[in-house]
């Protein structure tokens, strides 16, 4: 049976760091599934509806430049709360999790909706200000043009949206273990993540 590993948590929290290391680790094949809802959000802002911008989608889309920006997340996050656009993703990101060999996704709703069957769950937090400070300077490193002030604000409405939506909305599942990063550098939380999967891995 192929191990699946699920990670949620809000933005910048370190899950996606986590989440590539783990794999790597591990050997397992790693999916983003944020940058489906990036590279749908892409297509919107090029002018495609919503719900077509999701079923077009083709591995290539996942690997555009420029899904990094703000703009482009923001842009995510409202076509992520449109029903239609995640049952379209649903298919594709339980497909991933059934590869031989073993999968680690994360995103917002892997332990609850798309995995709820995952043999490890994590949710990787970390405050908004922290999360904000790390985005920044990410971004700033990026060559992107933000302020502090306008990352914490992205930050805050982008966590707003993606919990209080109905369908999928952001929370951990009950049986996932939590991992807060706040006081962690990010070599601590890759250790004690791992720690925790080869744990339930006997
Ligand atoms: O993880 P990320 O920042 O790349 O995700 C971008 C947006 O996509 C996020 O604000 C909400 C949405 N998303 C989602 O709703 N469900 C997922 N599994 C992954 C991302």
């Amino acid at each position: 049976m192929p191990f699946t590993i699920a990670i949620d948590g809000p933005a910048a929290a370190g899950k996606g760091t986590i989440s590539k290391a783990v794999a790597a680790a591990l050997g397992y094949a790693h999916l983003d599934t944020g940058l489906l809802y990036r590279a749908t959000g892409r297509r919107v802002l090029d002018g495609l509806e919503p719900l077509a911008a999701a079923q077009a989608l083709v591995a290539e889309d996942l690997a555009r430049d420029g899904l990094r920006t703000p703009e482009v997340a923001q842009a995510a996050s409202r076509v992520a709360a449109l029903p239609e656009v995640r049952a379209a993703l649903v298919d594709f990101q339980r497909a991933f999790a059934r590869r031989q060999g073993g999968a680690v996704l994360d995103g917002r709703d892997i332990g609850t909706v798309i995995c709820p069957d995952a043999d490890v769950k994590l949710f990787v937090t970390a405050s908004a200000e922290i999360r904000a400070q790390r985005r920044l300077a990410e971004l700033l490193a990026g060559g992107h043009d933000v302020t502090a002030d306008q990352v914490l604000a992205d930050v805050r409405e982008r966590d707003a949206r993606d919990m209080d939506r109905a369908d999928a909305p952001l929370k951990p599942a009950e049986d996932a273990v939590r991992l807060d990063t706040s006081a962690l550098d990010i070599d601590t939380a890759i250790a004690q993540a791992l720690a925790i999967i080869r744990t339930r891995q006997g």
